[in-house]
């Protein structure tokens, strides 16, 4: 059965306008840059999730052993009744693990921008978990949406689960981890997980994968322009790159122009030098420490953390509630 996603006091996402704005500002931009947001149609999120089972991604795998052996201690941490409210949900895998735990959560809205993908995981969950109301949200997380009526009053909990956190900047993160205390409102919990610094002999390998599936994540980008832009970006000319940037902690991901050339845009053309390339993610490392730092300056006292030294999910609760 077919479930669609609950608009519920929103319009849907002004996507294509928007896309094609960022896209032409970004290649028009220099250096070359696209939003990392827009990995994630269709395609994009079903490479996500086969990313997720590679052997040198290791923060899927970490970030779950972590809330299995943690769960009851997590839970523990939200007000009876709550509503669990996860931005970027993906397939809903790790929310799984805690709503098995928190038998008290009433609701559970999943917010994620990709919205096909989004609507494929609610029937299951509505089969397993069958007392829980369960309102997907297709929505950009970082722009405000309204919580569905019913369960409006509720007290919320936050979870912001996959390092997701590390794909802005610093800054951005700052904002996010505001705007989402002002959403989460009074008595809140966020739980967030969060990449550690680690060795680059770690990191390298599990953003350039043997099987070549981030290669492929990364390239959907531009299959996607291609798609719903009608741009004429020849994948076979652009190479997937990413490395570790020590200085600023993060991985970067590119898309290098194997020869000089023109691409055709949405109206605008895009003229690329040979070895060019479109930044298209970073994703950036944290310790616990400047984790809980950043998240201090925006609002959050931390409750408690857990790790396995590769990978941190944190607790925190809103100042001054
Ligand atoms: N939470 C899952 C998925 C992480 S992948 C996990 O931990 O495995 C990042 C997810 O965030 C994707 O599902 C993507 O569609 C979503 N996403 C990325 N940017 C977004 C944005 N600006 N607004 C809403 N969802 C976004
Ligand atoms: C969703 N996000 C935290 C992933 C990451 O690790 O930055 C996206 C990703 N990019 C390449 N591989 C996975």
């Amino acid at each position: 059965m077919s479930v669609k996603p609950v608009f519920v006091g929103q319009l849907p996402l002004d996507t294509e306008n928007a896309f094609a704005a960022d896209v032409v500002a970004g290649l028009t931009a220099k250096p070359k840059r696209l939003l990392p947001k827009y990995f994630y149609d269709l395609v994009g999120s079903a490479l996500f999730e086969r990313i997720t089972q590679l052997p040198e991604y290791y923060p899927t795998r970490c970030e779950i052993g972590i809330l299995r052996n943690n769960a009851p201690a997590i839970a523990s941490l939200f007000p009876p009744g709550c509503a669990l409210i996860e931005f970027g949900s993906g397939s809903s895998r790790k929310a799984r693990i805690l709503l098995g735990a928190a038998a008290t959560v009433e609701a559970y809205l999943p917010v994620d921008i990709s919205g096909d993908f989004l609507q494929q995981d609610v029937a299951a969950l509505r089969r397993d978990f069958s007392r829980l109301a369960v309102y997907p949200l297709v929505a950009d997380f970082t722009k405000t949406f309204d919580i569905p009526r019913p369960v409006a009053k509720l007290p919320r909990v936050g979870f912001f689960p996959g390092s997701t956190i590390g794909n802005f900047e610093h800054h951005e993160a700052a904002k996010f981890l505001r705007h989402a205390g002002e959403m989460l409102g009074a008595g809140a919990v966020f739980v967030v997980g969060v990449d550690l610094v680690k060795d680059p002999k770690i990191l390298c390998p599990a953003y350039n994968d043997a099987e070549g599936v981030t290669a492929k994540f990364n390239l959907n980008l531009l299959a996607r322009i291609n798609r719903e832009l009608g741009a004429d970006f020849d994948l076979a000319t652009f190479e997937h790159h990413a490395f570790y940037n020590v200085e600023q902690s993060r991985i970067e991901m590119h898309l290098a122009s194997t020869k000089r050339q023109r691409v055709r845009v949405n109206g605008m053309t895009a003229s690329f030098r040979a070895g060019e390339t479109i930044h298209t993610e970073n994703s950036y490392k944290y310790t616990i420490e400047s984790f809980q730092a950043l998240a201090r300056g925006s609002g959050w006292s931390p409750l408690q953390s857990w790790s396995d030294g590769l990978f941190g999910v944190l607790a925190f609760s809103r100042d001054g509630d």
